[in-house]
């Protein structure tokens, strides 16, 4: 458990620093690695629109960066009073380096809200164990 809200914390903190001045909406994530090292990210819009990239995305790439390629739990920040689930592209990014029982935290400002697995999100997903049999 302490894991997990050092997980929450990390994600809280790197919300803080979202770039959002077209949303408004800011989204902080936070990968564990098994390693136990946390990687964080923040959404960061941009003034053409489509370019502008999730917290999740910011998350993964620092982990990649860093060596590492597992991502072992993962939470998600944003505020009011909604899910902040991830979007399609990024279950699909977590997809790449999770696992099917691969937890996904949804957490607001207080804590976490509610927790999925990847399968739970993404079910009959598209990996790279569809390309192996090439
Ligand atoms: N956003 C994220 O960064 N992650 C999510 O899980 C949901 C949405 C961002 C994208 C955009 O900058 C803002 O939230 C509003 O959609």
């Amino acid at each position: 458990m302490a894991d997990l809200d050092a997980l929450f914390e990390a994600a809280r903190a790197i919300q803080a620093k979202a770039y959002v001045p077209y949303s408004r909406f800011k989204v902080g994530a936070a990968i564990r690695t098994p390693s136990g090292r946390v990687y964080a990210g923040c959404n960061v819009e941009n003034a053409a629109y489509p370019q502008g990239a999730c917290a999740e995305t910011g998350a993964i790439s620092a982990m990649i960066a860093a060596g590492e390629s597992r991502i072992a739990e993962l939470v998600v920040v944003g505020d009011g009073d909604a899910l902040c689930t991830p979007c399609g592209g990024c279950r699909q990014r977590i997809r790449e380096f999770a696992a099917a029982d691969t937890p996904i935290h949804i957490a607001g400002p207080e804590g976490i809200r509610k927790s999925f697995t990847l399968e739970a999100l993404l079910p009959y997903s598209f990996g790279p164990d569809n390309l192996s049999a090439r």
